[in-house]
């Protein structure tokens, strides 16, 4: 799927974003002691160093509400005035209640319909596009985006192929709606895919319809993460070029438009791959998976925030953000960035 923003008022602006990440920093040296690893293997093949844990009474709506308070402060918008939470995660609290209506709920949300989207690591992209719609189709004024995970929940810590990337944290975005701007303002476009084919090599394979996790014969490790990291690898620094080539050629732009890429945080290596594909300046790429390892919903949001916190990213500036991940599904946003001033 491919869209760009119509002529048409109004327009979706990012006006602000914002990120939560838990206290509690697992180090590679601690991670030595529980699976056999070191801190030289996973520095040099995915470039993470730590990664944040969610303390034990922490879950996934908890670190959501921390971020979408951030948002909503730094924007000065009252929570009243939010028409819809969108929560994309991987990790809702519960298979239900959709852990969107509990965010919505606690954040003081109350005039907001709420709902979860599950398209993993390509979850935010996935909830920014659709938040974009609504706005664009006048539905909704003020929509809140947040990518939210507690990974460290469904991850194998018998099985050191993944419980050395997987982390916690979120991050959310404000989106407004302007009847004022004009095309190339705010989100320009997006594009979005999904191929079921892939299905098995990244997934929980029980817990779910197909294989309830009361099923005779179900293991721990069926509930977990299972992931064939090198297929993954493959698809993940195919997907990226491709989606975002697609997305600049169809609106008229070229990489040297771009002013940062937000990339999902998932492997140094692809993140490297990008620059040298794209050809893009290293300096324009947000890298913070070092210190937080891959979210996968959470990642770009709170690369994002980070970016802009450091003044990586300046009023006007043309953001792509690219996600890939299990499904498998992608997809690509290309925004201007327009913080409340
Ligand atoms: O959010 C999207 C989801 N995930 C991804 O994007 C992940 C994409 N894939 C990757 O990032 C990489 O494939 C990994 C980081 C997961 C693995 O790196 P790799 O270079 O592809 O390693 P590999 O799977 O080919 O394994 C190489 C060796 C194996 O040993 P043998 O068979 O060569 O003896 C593994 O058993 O590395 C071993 N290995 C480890 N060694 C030390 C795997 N994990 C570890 C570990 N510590 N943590």
């Amino acid at each position: 799927m491919l869209a760009l923003a119509g002529k048409h008022h109004p327009r979706a602006r990012l006006t602000g974003v914002a990120s939560y990440l838990p206290e509690r920093v697992l180090t590679n040296a601690e991670l030595t002691e529980i699976v056999d690893t070191t801190d030289e293997w996973i520095r040099e093949r995915t470039g993470i160093r730590e990664r944040r844990i969610a303390a034990d009474d922490q879950a996934t709506s908890d670190l959501a509400v921390a971020a979408g308070e951030a948002v909503l402060r730094s924007t000065r918008t009252s929570a009243s005035d939010v028409d819809l939470v969108i929560v994309a995660t991987t990790t809702p609290d519960h298979i239900f209640p959709p852990t969107a209506t509990l965010v919505a709920e606690r954040l003081g949300a109350t005039a907001a319909a709420a709902v979860d989207m599950n398209a993993v690591c390509s979850g935010f992209v996935y909830a920014f596009a659709h938040a974009t719609a609504m706005v664009e189709a006048g539905f909704a004024r003020k929509v809140l985006v947040i990518g939210a995970e507690t990974l460290s929940r469904i991850v194998n810590w018998d099985d050191r192929s993944t419980c050395v990337l997987f982390a916690d944290g979120a991050g959310a975005a404000l989106l407004e709606a302007d009847d004022e701007g004009a095309q190339g303002d705010g989100v320009i476009g997006f594009e979005l895919g999904a191929d079921g084919s892939g299905k098995d090599i990244l997934c929980i394979p029980a817990g779910g319809s197909r294989m309830p996790s009361s099923t005779e014969g179900v293991t721990h490790e069926d509930l977990c993460i299972q992931m064939q990291g090198r297929e993954v690898f493959r698809f993940a620094t195919r997907i990226m070029i491709d989606s975002a080539t697609r997305l600049l050629e169809a609106a008229g732009l070229t990489v040297d438009d771009v002013d940062l890429l937000v990339a999902h945080q998932a492997n140094e290596r692809i993140l490297d791959h990008a620059v040298e594909k794209l050809e893009i300046p290293r300096e324009k790429v947000v890298m913070n998976l070092d210190r937080y390892g891959n979210t996968s919903s959470a990642s770009i949001p709170i690369a994002l925030a980070e970016a802009a916190e450091r003044g990586q990213v300046a009023p006007g500036d043309l953001v792509l953000m690219v996600g890939f991940g299990a499904g498998l599904t992608w997809g690509a946003a290309l925004v201007r960035w327009e913080p409340r001033a």
